[in-house]
């Protein structure tokens, strides 16, 4: 996909760039693009003016870091009982493009069934919360997954910013463009990129990076289907449904089978 910089700029509002540190411009990158690839039309959209951009901010009514399902007031289909993760992606994650482009390449490579679930899982959280997306995602999927798993999906939250050239995940390019070329990440991302770096798990959050670079592909659809059965291997579907299982991110689950609800 290519990022037009000043539409993508257009998106923050006067002013707001400044404001943001370079975590927050990158999280707010990566929001675009999967934004960009969710809405069919949104690449239509004209860059706007300076004016129309201070009114947008002046109007937005819902922090950046809000997850999709709470700053869209759509009508949402009710979630079936016992509710599986698949009704999950049907009802509240589609389209879902980005997550699934990711799974597919890791399918099409060859690589571990562990890494296709996790390349489907990685970044379903921003539909709940965008901000610290890694570390949401992994809790939200870890009392349902092999730990390495959600130990993955944590990490890749830093790594993006690491290149590492025996996998093949060179630095974006598109960071120098968009950030320039002395972008500094975080100090809490550079102290989880030396942890992970160093911990025997490294690959499993490496690979999810590697992925994520092959899934933003304009007019690529891929259905949930081929990942059917992986999931049913190593998603451990709760009986009662999720949401309903007691489980320490239950809540999350119900949050967002009805994020109408007021309390
Ligand atoms: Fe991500
Ligand atoms: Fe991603």
């Amino acid at each position: 996909m290519e990022v037009d910089r000043r539409a993508f700029l257009a998106t923050l509002g006067v002013g707001a760039l400044e404001r943001m540190s370079p975590e927050d411009k990158a999280e707010e990158l990566e929001h675009y693009m999967i934004h960009m690839l969710e809405e069919e039309h949104a690449e239509k959209e004209e860059p706007l003016s300076e004016d129309e951009l201070e009114e947008q901010e002046q109007e937005r009514t819902a922090r950046r870091g809000t997850g999709s399902l709470f700053t869209s007031t759509r009508e949402l289909e009710p979630m079936p009982l016992n509710a599986t993760l698949e009704d999950f992606f049907r009802l509240r994650f589609a389209p879902a493009r980005h997550v699934l482009q990711s799974a597919n390449h890791a399918l099409q490579t060859g690589q571990p069934e562990r890494t296709i679930l996790a390349c489907l899982l990685h970044d379903t959280v921003q539909n709940l919360i965008k901000v610290d997306h890694g570390y949401w995602g992994a809790q939200l999927f870890a009392p349902y997954v092999d730990e390495r798993v959600s130990w993955g999906i944590q990490y890749h939250q830093a790594l993006r910013f690491y290149p590492d050239e025996s996998t093949g995940y060179e630095y974006p390019e598109m960071y120098n463009r968009i950030f320039g070329e002395d972008y500094v990440p975080e100090p809490y991302i550079a102290a989880a990129y030396k942890y992970c770096r160093a911990h025997k798990w490294y690959m499993e959050s490496r690979l999810i990076t590697v992925n994520d670079t092959y899934a933003f592909q304009d007019g690529v659809d891929v259905t949930i289907e081929p990942f059917i059965d992986i999931i049913g291997r190593h998603f451990k579907q709760p009986k009662e449904g999720l949401g309903n299982d007691n489980s320490p991110t239950a809540h999350m689950w119900r949050t967002m089978a009805d994020p109408d609800r007021p309390l």
